[in-house]
């Protein structure tokens, strides 16, 4: 390294020599130790307290020597050897390990003339607050990507998709084919039919299982932070509350698959940046003029019709030809009843493991009539919410019609299905089956109706304040939790 000083002041070469000097002699009297050896690593000078340690009671006993002769581990030979120095290392001695730095001597050409080590301490202890910071924020940081690679790895795999109706095999069959390939996979199908189980299917039989899957819900996000969430953004790039900058899920998802949930409500804009992205396979993270590779495969779901949204000029029809390559139709519950048995046991076993003692459910055949003859717009998701309800209001573990009936249609997942949903035919249904809006059909129907309006009623004189309730009506506190959080009833 060549220094020019022909343009600087005279008195500049002076400060600067002044600065050498007395960093030389601060390091050498607070250190606990200096030495310096010459191009071949041997000793020209140590220090009185340094040389008395290693045995040398008067230093000049250990001039020429080669520095592993004074000191045992020395690593100057190296520093001399390759001109570069070693900031801070642990020299392990006979006695307390010292914390060192080596530092190259080099001449007005460049070359490497010696070396100077200081020991900085030889008490760790001095350093131990400084190490244990240190490693715990290391075992947390460990800790926390151990987690989060948990969290972005596949919950589900093909053998989560229950179901072997003609429909279903089919699905998985070419969910199966899409996790051997590499181009993007479209979702399509209504609410609740397994859209997201298929994502994570799909990623964990995928060459990319050991990277992480990263979903972005698009309807669940504000369109105005959405081109963040997507691409991230650089330290003080918009005054947001991220002053830090923030790491968009494309850069998270690098390596792996990004699932993209409710696509079809993606603004028209972001279309283009998305589009842009999948051409390019890099972006810009807003803000930044940093320029991030994305090897990302997508994985895209939506239970909006597309086609139409393309044709209603609300989705780009070039992005959904991109994306348009692996499509899976997720068929809608009714037209798979075949799989419903399968699906409630699944279901029901899943539940007992969950409950509190190990419970045993079993549905009685005119339950399983009764999960059959309904429509069931929320998919599966409807299906197991209202499994879920009668499980946790049913005295018995043998579940019968009558102990279902009052749920079935008033679980969430069914009444609050999305637009697309709500525009399916209606399917249909046993002529004694309960429709979406029931009519009261058995007598098991009128008293849950009668309940829940008598509990609904009861409720709302008391301001919704559940303890009142309770006590008024006669009723136990827990059993009217239960029985409001059965019925859905907004407190
Ligand atoms: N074929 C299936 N087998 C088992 N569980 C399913 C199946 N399809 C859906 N589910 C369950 O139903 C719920 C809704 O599925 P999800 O994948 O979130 O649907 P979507 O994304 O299409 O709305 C989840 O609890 C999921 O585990
Ligand atoms: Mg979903």
């Amino acid at each position: 390294m060549m220094n020019d000083w022909a343009g600087l002041p005279a008195t500049y070469g002076d400060v600067l020599r002044r600065a050498m000097d007395s960093l030389f002699r601060t390091f050498e009297n607070f250190s606990e130790g200096t030495f310096i050896v010459d191009a071949d690593a041997r000793v020209v000078w140590i220090n009185k307290r340094y040389a008395a340690r290693f045995g040398f009671s008067d230093p000049e006993q250990a001039i020429g020597r080669d520095c592993e002769a004074v000191i045992p581990n020395s690593l100057m030979r190296e520093v001399v050897k390759t001109g570069k120095p070693i900031l801070l290392d642990i020299l392990e001695t006979d006695r307390e390990p010292l914390v060192v730095t080596r530092l190259p001597l080099k001449d007005d050409s460049g070359t490497t003339v010696g070396a100077v080590g200081f020991a900085l301490f030889d008490e760790l202890k001095a350093l131990t607050p400084l190490f244990s910071h240190y490693s715990r924020v290391q075992e947390e940081l460990i800790a926390t990507r151990q987690s989060l690679a948990q969290a972005r790895r596949a919950k589900y795999t093909f053998g989560s998709f229950v179901g072997t109706s003609a429909a279903s095999l089919e699905v998985k069959r070419q969910a199966r084919r899409a996790a051997q390939l590499e181009s993007p996979v479209l979702l399509l199908g209504e609410t609740g039919t397994g859209k997201e189980l298929l994502a994570h299917a799909i990623h964990g039989g995928s060459a990319r299982a050991n990277q992480p899957l990263v979903t972005v819900n698009v309807a669940a996000i504000p369109d105005t932070l959405l081109e963040v969430e997507f691409f991230g953004a650089a330290p003080g790039a918009y005054t947001g509350a991220d002053r830090k900058g923030r790491v968009g899920k494309f850069e998270l998802a690098n390596g792996g698959t990004l699932f993209l949930d409710e696509i079809g409500d993606m603004p028209l804009p972001l279309q283009g940046k998305l589009l842009r992205v999948l051409q390019d396979k890099e972006f810009e993270p807003l803000g930044s003029n940093r320029i991030v590779r994305a090897d990302v495969r997508i994985i895209a779901a939506t239970s909006a019709d597309l086609p139409a949204l393309v044709a209603a000029g609300r989705f780009r029809a070039d992005l959904f030809y991109r994306l348009n390559v692996l499509t899976i139709h997720a068929p809608p519950l009714r037209e798979r009843a075949s799989d419903i048995e399968a699906l409630a046991y699944a279901m029901l076993e899943d539940l007992s493991t969950q409950a509190s003692g190990a419970s045993h459910f079993e549905l009685q055949d005119d339950a399983l009539r009764l999960l059959c003859s309904y429509g069931w717009p929320g998919n599966v998701r409807e299906l197991r919410n209202t499994l879920e309800r009668a499980v946790m209001l049913s005295d018995s573990e043998r579940i019968d019609a009558r102990a279902l009936a009052p749920f079935i249609g008033s679980a969430p997942g069914g009444g609050q299905r999305r637009q697309a949903a709500a525009d399916v035919p209606s399917p249909a249904r046993a002529p004694d089956a309960p429709t979406g809006a029931p009519e009261p059909a058995s007598w098991s129907d009128a008293m849950a109706a009668f309940e829940k309006r008598f509990l609904t009623d009861a409720l709302r004189a008391n301001g919704g304040r559940v303890i009142e309730t309770a006590s008024q009506i006669g009723m136990g506190r827990a059993t009217l939790y239960k029985k409001i959080a059965a019925y859905g009833i907004g407190v």
